[in-house]
């Protein structure tokens, strides 16, 4: 990949915040790629899902989110949703995660596979909006939807899915929109969007 053909507007948005130095003294970067895919995904929710950074009645479950807090991280710091990060790999980063998170309000972590994944009813009734966001994430898209989202639906609340696979892409319903980002610096840059209209809609005829 040649960077200068590259648009550099993800990297540019966060280069002078204070969030983002504050997120690359806490190491949760390893390189400007992960950067970018973590800043798309933020424009994503906004454009595509229609939900404002300024909605704190927003939660955003970051499903294989790598091995401590990363995208959810960088949300929490500069958005006002509540985000959690879901993935077994912490396991091994247990106090990296926990240092992370206890810099950063509204984050927490589940260092564990989606299947096992909890909803409460806290959760349940405290937000209006539930997204799910899965970066080159190795999980099912249809058991992390089950476990996160059937049960917002269930209560009439907006939804939404974000994801950008890596390696492979199994669908489990057919998405509202997809489209290559050239703004992510890697050449897995293809993003399926589910709304909340296709989301209800399937599982109005399926669940
Ligand atoms: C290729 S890594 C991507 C990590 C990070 N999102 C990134 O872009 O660098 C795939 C991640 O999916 C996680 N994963 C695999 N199966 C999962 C499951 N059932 N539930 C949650 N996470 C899972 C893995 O532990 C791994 O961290």
């Amino acid at each position: 990949m040649n960077l200068k053909e590259q648009n550099l507007q993800y990297l540019q948005f966060l280069w002078n915040k204070k969030a983002f130095i504050e997120l690359m003294l806490l190491k949760v970067f390893p390189d400007p790629k992960e950067v970018t895919e973590s800043v798309a995904s933020y424009f994503h929710i906004q454009n595509h899902l229609k939900i404002h950074p300024g909605d704190d009645k927003t939660v955003v479950f970051v499903v294989g989110d790598g091995s401590y807090p990363r995208t959810a991280a960088l949300l929490a710091k500069i958005s006002n949703w509540t985000t959690i990060s879901i993935d077994p790999a912490m396991q091994k980063c247990i106090q990296k995660s926990s240092n992370i998170q206890k810099k950063i309000d509204k984050l927490s972590f589940v260092p564990d596979f989606i299947e096992n994944y909890q909803l409460s009813q806290e959760l349940l009734d405290k937000f209006d909006k539930a997204v799910v966001l899965m970066i080159h994430s190795h999980a099912d898209n249809k058991i992390t939807f089950e476990k996160t989202l059937v049960p917002f639906i269930e209560k009439n609340k907006t939804v939404g899915i974000i994801d950008i696979p890596c390696c492979f892409h199994k669908t489990f319903c057919s998405c509202s929109l997809q489209f290559s980002d050239e703004q992510i610096l890697s050449s897995k840059n293809q993003v399926f969007v589910y709304t909340n209209e296709t989301l209800k809609e399937y599982y109005l005829k399926n669940i």
